[in-house]
């Protein structure tokens, strides 16, 4: 099976279990949301768009799987590298690429490597597009007009 698939397999059982559908609903439309965003966006600027994919299919899991979103980000890297590493479908080196932009992915304000920029980027995206007549928050308007203009769509 396509490493994508085998994730989003392994993803699907930990959404699949939320007793909340409230907030299954919601980690379903955010995670797969972002995990497209990131892939547009990798695309666009010439980056792996596989595993940029699969930080965006991470990136929360941790929130979901644990109903907590304390330091989720940093908690987040670390479970995401268990999971990686439990189904043996990404090299040491891909692993940290994934795990690392997890790491900073709340950093918002900050500018990271290019590849953990691409997914605070697919956050901001998924937030600012699930509704575009809701306000955008405060700590996204940079962002989200930054992405605009670089989708030629400002
Ligand atoms: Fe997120």
């Amino acid at each position: 099976m396509n490493r994508t698939e085998i994730l989003r397999k392994y993803i699907d059982e930990i959404l699949l279990n939320m007793t909340d559908v409230e907030e299954r609903r919601c980690a379903y439309l955010h995670l797969y949301g972002v995990a497209q965003f990131c892939a547009l966006i990798a695309l666009k600027r010439g980056k792996n768009a596989e595993l940029a994919t699969m930080s965006g299919m991470l990136h929360d899991i941790y929130s979901y799987a644990k109903m907590d979103s304390k330091d989720h980000a940093h908690r987040g890297a670390i479970l995401a590298r268990k999971i990686l590493e439990s189904l043996h479908i990404t090299n040491a080196d891909e692993t940290k690429m994934i795990c690392c932009a997890i790491y900073n992915h709340s950093e918002k304000e900050m500018v990271h490597s290019e590849f953990d920029e691409i997914l605070k980027d697919a956050d901001v995206f998924q937030h600012c597009l699930y509704n575009t007549t809701f306000e955008i928050k405060a700590h996204e308007k940079s962002r989200y007009e930054k992405l605009k203009l670089e989708f030629g769509i400002a």
